[in-house]
This record gives C-alpha cells, sequence and structure tokens, in this order.
C-alpha cells in the first residue's frame, strides 16, 4: 500500500477523537482526516461525516467511498459494535480491535477470567448471576467490595462499597433490580483496593506491545475527589512518583501476558490496549482493561508524543510492529482540564453558546467533545463533557497553570471544571 496520501478515519465524537484527528493531520503521511460523526472541533480541522460510531455498515460504506487507508477505533461503542471487524473483512485497516478481543472491556468476567488464566495481579474476585452468593462473598469482605455489572453501563457499573449495606444494595440494584439491564445481568464482586490509580497504555499488534507513556485520570466530579463518578474531569502526565521500574513491570507483568493470552484464544488485538491500575501497598493490581485509548488521558498523552503516530497506528493495524516504528517523547508535561456541563454526569442542559475560545492563551489547546456548530449562533454545547483544555510546560507546575489559564476563558452557561486537576504533583 502507498504510504503516503494516506486518508484516516477517526471514530467517535469526543475530545479523545479530537485530539488523534489533530495528531493526525500532523503526519506527513496524511492527506486528508475524516470523523465519524465527530463534534464542532474535530469540524475545523478535519472532515465530519455524519455516521454514527457503532454503525459497522455505514461505516465501511463511507471508508471505501472516502478510500480510507486507516480507520482508528476512539470509543468502547465502535469496538463492541463490531466496527473493527466489518472493515477487516472489507480489507481496510483498523486500529482497534474487534469485538471478540474487545470484550477485555465490554465484560468484566471475561477480563477477569483473562488475568487469573494470565497471572495478571488482580484483586481477588468471583463472577455471580444469582444475588444470595453474591452478597455471601461480598460479606466475607465485611461490605469492603467493588461491584461491577459485567458489562459496559457508560461508566457508571462500578459502586465501590464501605459497608455490607452498600455492597448489598449495590448488588440488589444490579441482580434484583436490573438497574443496567443485561449490562448487570452477571456482576463481578471483588475486594476492595487502596491506592493511587494509573493508566497505562501499550499499541500492539496482536503479539508485540510498545508501552505509551503513563497518565493519571480524575474520575470524580468534583476538587478533593468528591462527588460522583464521571467519565473522567482531567488528566495529567508524566503522572507523579511513576518510574520506569514500575513501567516495565506494568509492561512485563500486565499488558504483554494479557496480549498473550488473548492470542492464545485466538483473538487477534490491533490497538490501544489500556489498563487502569491501582498501585496498592502490595504491588500492582489491575482494575480494568479498556480496548481503546482513555479519555481524557489521550488528550495529554498525544500533544507530548513528538514522533507521527501514523506510522505505529498503521504498522499495529496491518499486524506487524516488528519494525518497531518511532515511537519518541517530548520532555514537557502536559494538564488536560475537561469543562463540563452543570449536573453533568447526571442531568444538564445542552445548546449554551460558548464564548472565549480566542481568548485561550497561546499553546494552550482545546479539544472539543459535547459541541457542535449551530448555523447562526455558532459554537453550542451538546453534551456533558464540552471541552478538554491541555495546557503544556516544562513541568506538571507550570502545564497546570497554562491549562486552568485556558480553562477559565471559556465561557458557557453554567460550565463548571475542576481547579485540582494534577495538583498532588505539585504539592509532592
Ligand atoms: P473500573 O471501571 O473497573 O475501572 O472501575 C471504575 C473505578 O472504580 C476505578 O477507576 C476505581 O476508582 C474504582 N474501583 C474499581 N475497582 C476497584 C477496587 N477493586 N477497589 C477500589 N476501587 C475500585
Ligand atoms: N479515563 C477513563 C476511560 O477512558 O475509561
Amino acid at each position: 500500500m502507498s504510504r503516503s496520501g494516506l486518508r484516516v478515519l477517526v471514530v467517535g465524537s469526543g475530545a479523545r477523537e479530537h485530539a488523534l484527528a489533530w495528531k493526525c493531520l500532523q503526519s506527513p503521511l496524511v492527506v486528508r482526516v475524516y470523523v465519524a460523526p465527530g463534534n464542532g472541533g474535530t469540524g475545523r480541522i478535519a472532515r465530519n461525516l455524519p455516521v454514527p460510531a457503532d454503525d459497522p455498515a455505514q461505516l465501511v460504506r463511507v471508508a471505501r467511498k472516502e478510500h480510507v487507508g486507516l480507520v482508528v477505533l476512539g470509543p468502547e461503542a465502535a469496538v463492541a459494535a463490531g466496527v473493527g471487524d466489518a472493515l477487516r473483512d472489507a480489507g481496510i485497516p483498523v486500529f482497534g480491535p474487534g469485538r471478540d478481543a474487545g470484550r477485555i472491556e465490554s465484560s468484566k468476567a471475561f477480563a477477569k477470567e483473562l488475568m487469573a488464566r494470565g497471572g495478571i495481579p488482580t484483586a481477588e474476585w468471583a463472577a455471580f448471576s444469582e444475588p444470595e452468593p453474591a452478597r455471601r462473598f461480598a460479606r466475607k469482605f465485611r461490605g469492603q467490595v467493588a461491584v461491577k455489572a459485567d458489562g459496559l453501563a457508560m461508566g457508571k457499573g462500578v459502586v465501590v462499597c464501605g459497608s455490607e449495606e452498600e455492597a448489598e444494595a449495590a448488588i440488589d440494584a444490579m441482580l434484583v433490580r436490573h438497574a443496567f439491564g443485561r449490562a448487570g445481568a452477571t456482576v463481578v464482586v471483588e475486594e476492595r483496593l487502596e491506592g493511587d490509580e494509573l493508566s497505562v497504555f501499550g499499541v500492539t499488534d496482536g503479539r508485540r506491545v510498545l508501552l505509551l507513556e503513563a497518565a493519571r485520570d480524575f474520575k470524580r466530579a468534583r476538587d478533593g475527589d468528591q462527588g460522583p463518578n464521571t467519565g473522567g474531569m482531567g488528566a495529567y502526565s508524566p503522572p507523579a512518583g511513576v518510574d520506569p521500574e514500575l513501567l516495565a513491570e506494568a509492561t512485563d507483568c500486565v499488558l504483554v501476558p494479557a496480549v498473550r493470552e488473548l492470542a492464545r484464544r485466538g483473538l487477534d488485538y490491533r490497538g490501544v490496549l489500556y489498563a487502569g491500575l491501582m498501585l496498592t501497598p502490595h504491588g500492582l493490581r489491575v482494575l480494568e482493561f479498556n480496548a481503546r485509548f482513555g479519555d481524557p488521558e489521550c488528550q495529554v498523552i498525544l500533544p507530548r508524543l513528538r514522533s507521527d503516530l501514523v506510522p505505529l497506528m498503521l504498522a499495529a493495524a496491518e499486524g506487524d510492529l516488528s519494525a518497531r516504528p518511532m515511537v519518541e517523547w517530548g520532555s514537557e508535561a502536559a494538564v488536560g482540564v475537561v469543562v463540563a456541563s452543570g449536573g453533568y454526569p447526571d442531568g444538564y442542559q445542552t445548546g449554551f453558546v460558548i464564548e472565549g475560545l480566542g481568548a485561550v492563551p497561546r499553546g494552550v489547546l482545546v479539544f472539543h467533545a459535547g459541541t457542535r456548530f449551530a448555523p447562526g449562533r455558532g459554537l453550542v454545547t451538546s453534551g456533558g463533557r464540552v471541552l478538554t483544555v491541555v495546557g503544556l510546560g516544562p513541568d506538571v507546575e507550570h502545564a497546570r497553570l497554562a491549562a486552568l489559564s485556558g480553562a477559565v476563558r471559556v465561557r458557557f452557561d453554567s460550565a463548571y471544571f475542576r481547579k485540582d486537576i494534577a495538583l498532588e504533583a505539585v504539592r509532592g
């Protein structure tokens, strides 16, 4: 295949996909980037295609029509819908796993079994479809457990419990009242772990793993890790307290054995494998795997990548990373602050005009998520997480101030953001 004049299709509509499109556009190999369905920000730098991220047949059709040579899957919904399978069947290289390999994210029970077989360190666990045995298991840990819906539940399917009452309530919500429908028909109950969290990412061709830089994300809605869990209110990279030995351990004891286990089951995983880790006093433990880049982690990792992302994604998509495409990182730190709609992650209003983007200081990056262009009104809000504002700097402290200096400039009705993203790294 020709290595220049490449047309890339990024599937998804978040700030992660805006960052992916932005990075692909810097590649000398790329002539055009499409985003399906995209948002108000991707529409400014690339061409949005009005196709849902979870519609394999339509995505194959537009990829063929536009002569796309590489498709990048952003969200888990695309993976779980079998978009990767459909495109690969059509002969189009895809950076992102097929549905079966993607079960490492879409089924927590599958992921847990894979970890057990691969000797990957994780919390003690069991899977249940009946409430009473699940309650008994939770009592064994005096209610200090995490109760997890097996399937995809938009980041809301995990309840971290501090008492037997809380554990029973979570088990009953999922297994008795079916609060998550089919996604919660099976639950994983696991021991509750304590420690700092860390997101690690490996690019894989199904055999080899190339580690990317790590990040830490902030999932709670409010400062001081208060408030409900969200899709992620911010992230930074490189994370404090993470040394090369730890990253080597994450590669050798988590990512490599996970890919090996997938391959042993005949699953050809091509794309990014993301492990959410907890750094406990007894060593690292895997909380979850994701079959894609993290959001907002992607928005702070890609601006730190100096080398071209496209050859790396192409090599993985084509199943051969043996030539080890160059991966070179800048020395700068990156901090990303998510500006969200008031009320998110619960109910919120949309359609508010977004102002102040022109006043964001030079060098501060703004990746759009819930934005759209409304004729006659300009850019308006269209989702819970609206923008990720990313600051770069010689260290985390400067990057953080840059990100905040951008976030305060962006204005729309009810906008809010966390002011303590990455503060832990500054305070030490
Ligand atoms: P998951 O989707 O499995 O990563 O869970 C979402 C969040 O719940 C994680 O980022 C953790 O903050 C928390 N969590 C998950 N599992 C555990 C656990 N075993 N112990 C403590 N917290 C957990
Ligand atoms: N930042 C968490 C996620 O992407 O799942």
